[in-house]
This record gives C-alpha cells, structure tokens and sequence, in this order.
C-alpha cells in the first residue's frame, strides 16, 4: 500500500523508518519531511495544514492511508475534511476527527471529560473573564505552586508554573487578556502535583487498543532539569519505575476508562493516544492528553516496537485492533537530541552537520533537517535525536551520549544528563 505520513520531526523520521521496514508498504511519502526522511521513502514539498493539497496529492499517487504525525492537522480537522469528500472518504487516516483531537486541543475539554469518566487528574477549576473572581478565590484556597494552562494550543508553551499567589493573579488576568491569543481566553487553574512524569502511548481504532511501551521525556533545556521548557531533549524507554504494579493501574484506571469514555461519549477515535502522567506516590494522574505520538519519545517507542507498525494501522483502520498483540523488544532505548545554539530562543538554521556516517552504533533521527547543496543542514531548534539500544538504560546512554559527540555542527547543544532522575 501507498502512506503519506504528515510532518516533519524526529518522530515523523522514527515513523517512516518503521514503516519503510513493512512488506505491506509499496510507496512511503513524507509532506513535508526532513533529510533523514529522505532516505526511507520519497519527501513532498506540501504544508500537511493545506488539506486541498493533501486531497489532490492522495488523487495523483494512489495513497492508500494517511498517518498524521502532528496534532495541529488534527485540531483543524484533516480527518473529517477527508471523510466529507466522496473522492477520498475511502482513505484511512491515522489520527482523531475534530471531535477526538480536543482531548488535546483544548485543556478544559480533556479535564471536563476525565472528570466523566473518572480518569484521576488534578483538581481544577475553568475561568474565562466571565468569572475571574471566582478564579482568584480558587488560587486563593489552593497552596503554592500554582499551574495555570492556556485552554489552546500555544506550541508547549501555554502551561505556567508560578510559585507566589500575586504572581499567579497577575498572569491569570495577562492570560485571559490574551497573552497567548485566543488559546487563553479560557484558562485552567489546577492543583500541583508533585512526583515523576511520564508517557503512556495508547494506540485504539476506538473500540481495541495496544500499549505501546513507556517513555520518560526530558522537557528542560538545561542539566538537572532546570531553564526553559523546549519539545524535548531526550528519552528513556522503558522507565525504571513504571513496574508491572504500577503500569497494571495505569492501565485500569487511565487506558481502560479513557477508551471506554471515548465510546460514551460518541467520540470515534482511530489513532494514538498520547497520555502524560505524573507518578505520585506511585500512583498515576493525567496531566495532558495529546492526540498524537511524543517527540523525542517516538524515537525511543518505535525503536522497541518489534511488530509491523504498517499491519497495526492496517487494524486500526478496519477496526480489528483488538485481534493484535504487539510485540516488543526486551532491552533499553535512549535518545539524545542534539539542539541549536541558543534553542529555545533565538537560534540559527543552515549549519552544515557532520559525523553522521561515523555513527556505525545506534539510530540516527533527523528532526530539524533539510540539504542544501548535497549537504546536511539544520533546519530547526532540534536537529537530530541519537538513539540506542543496551541492556539497561545506562548502557544506552553511554552510546547516545557518544554519537551526540560524534556528530557535529557549529553551536551543537545537548544535555549529557538524561535518565539522571531514574
Ligand atoms: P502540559 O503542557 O500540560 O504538558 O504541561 C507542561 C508541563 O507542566 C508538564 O509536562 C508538567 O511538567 C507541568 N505540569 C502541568 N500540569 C501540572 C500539574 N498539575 N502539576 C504539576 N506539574 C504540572
Ligand atoms: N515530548 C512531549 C511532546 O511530544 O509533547
């Protein structure tokens, strides 16, 4: 069969490179793509937010699914955009409808609906202008420090953490006057949680559903977890501390409702569940969904799937998902992103990266990458995610951290401390 998989990241190159992997895949095109995935299926010049161009696209080279790597198609609705048009109706997408991908697109939506079902999460309370009083009586009977969410998309950065009440108040009344745009004029208040984060990956064609093995991300910019909050700048899979005891609860009390509350709700879903959990105490809590796999978390997930990932879309999109087990592979994966200088603020695109063919251990995902003039090139604050395998985690990193020193490109940054916590 012929995919076009939309995006551009390290997650988008770990995709294709396992889908490139499939007997079942004839033709693999990636809109728009990067230089890594350039080299395991065919890169389209094509923004995947255009759907006209996606439509004609999918007429002119007999695609037979559409796997969507970012959540922004998604909230615009490519699923039902494609399933209105009687000349491509018949196409799979790999991703929620409109409906489903609020889960992610809009924070009050996903608390609403963990509140119906039961889905354990923080305590929280919505506000818009209409009831800022209450919202600064809530912050009031709430203990520092105090989380206050954009209900929108604001690119990962709609979330603040604030430690002092007045603070709190203050940013509560700059968001809702629009400092992140329309995404904050709703803004949820919640109750912090105190623990250890980490990554569940469901994949469901809204009635079965695989879990795909657990990551652990790396947010911060800097070692010890400290600076700003970038898209990721490492992961670990599996995760130490998510035992059989605790995955067995995250199972029943997170994935089992979540999928259960999606049929309810009328709410069909074929695609991947993304759920952020806090430990705390060993026992788990929701902190976002997302409708779509993490990045850098897919470069250590895909790595350890060991079954064909084009076969499990195949089940996702005629609905027998349930007859699939997956299968996967018993040792670590890490991965190491190497960033821009200056990300993620300010940086610079079009420095020429080099080492990569000394790299002859591990996995190489492009992430913010193109070529110019036959060369490899950074296009992007992340530029490319080491992964590797070992018996254990540490074992893992030592050959990420030394491929992220093998590779090079002028104001390379990485952090040499993932896994640090675990
Ligand atoms: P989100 O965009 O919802 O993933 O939030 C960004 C980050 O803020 C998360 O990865 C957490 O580290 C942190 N965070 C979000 N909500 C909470 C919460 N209720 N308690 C503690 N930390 C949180
Ligand atoms: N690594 C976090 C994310 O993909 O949102």
């Amino acid at each position: 069969m012929n995919i076009l998989l939309l995006g551009s990241g390290g997650r988008e190159h770990a995709l294709a490179w396992k889908m490139a992997q499939s007997k079942k895949l004839a033709k693999l095109f990636i809109a728009p793509g990067n230089a890594g995935t350039a080299s395991v299926g065919t890169n389209v010049d094509m923004n995947p937010n255009d759907f006209e161009a996606v439509k004609a696209f999918v007429l002119d080279n007999s695609i037979n699914m559409i796997v969507v790597g970012p959540e922004e198609p998604l909230v615009r609705g490519i699923k039902d955009f494609v399933l209105n048009d009687p000349e491509i109706a018949q196409v799979p997408v790999i991703g929620p409808g409109k409906k489903g991908a609020e889960l992610e697109g809009s924070k009050e939506f996903a608390k609403e609906f963990m509140k119906r079902h039961n889905v354990p999460t923080a305590g929280y309370l919505s506000v818009t202008s209409d009831n800022l009083e209450e919202g600064i009586e809530f912050l009031k009977s709430m203990k520092a420090p105090y989380v206050l969410k954009a209900d929108g998309l604001a690119a990962g950065k709609g979330v603040l953490i604030l430690d002092d009440l007045s603070e709190a108040e203050t940013e509560l009344k700059a968001m809702l006057d629009g400092k992140f745009g329309a995404a904050s004029s709703t803004v949820v208040i919640e109750e912090f949680l105190s623990g250890i984060e980490l990554s569940v990956f469901v994949l469901t064609d809204g009635h079965g559903y695989v879990v795909l093995p657990e990551a652990k991300d790396y947010k911060r910019i800097g070692e010890g977890d400290t600076g700003l909050n970038t898209g990721g700048m490492g992961a670990v899979s599996p995760v130490p501390f998510a035992d059989g005891v605790f995955m067995k609860k995250v199972h029943d009390r997170i994935v089992v409702p979540t999928v259960e509350g999606l049929i309810k709700d009328n709410i069909p879903y074929k695609g991947f569940v993304f759920i952020g959990l806090m430990s705390v105490e060993g026992e788990p809590y929701v902190i976002e969904y997302n409708v779509r796999m993490g990045d850098p978390e897919t470069e250590v997930v895909i790595p350890r799937l060991k079954s064909d990932l084009v076969d499990l879309f195949e089940a996702v999109a005629s609905g027998t998902l349930r007859t699939k087990q997956i299968e996967v592979d018993e040792r670590s994966a890490t991965t190491v992103m190497c960033v821009a200088g200056g990300y993620p603020g300010a940086y610079e695109k079009g420095k020429v990266i080099t080492g990569i063919e000394n790299i002859s251990e591990g996995l190489v995902f492009h992430a913010g990458t193109t070529v110019k003039n036959n060369e490899v090139v950074s296009n992007g604050g992340r530029v490319i995610a080491l992964t590797a395998y070992g018996t254990d985690k540490d074992d893992a990193l030592k050959q990420s951290f030394k491929n992220a020193q093998t590779l090079n490109f002028e104001g390379k940054y990485f952090r040499s401390d993932i896994g640090f916590d675990l």
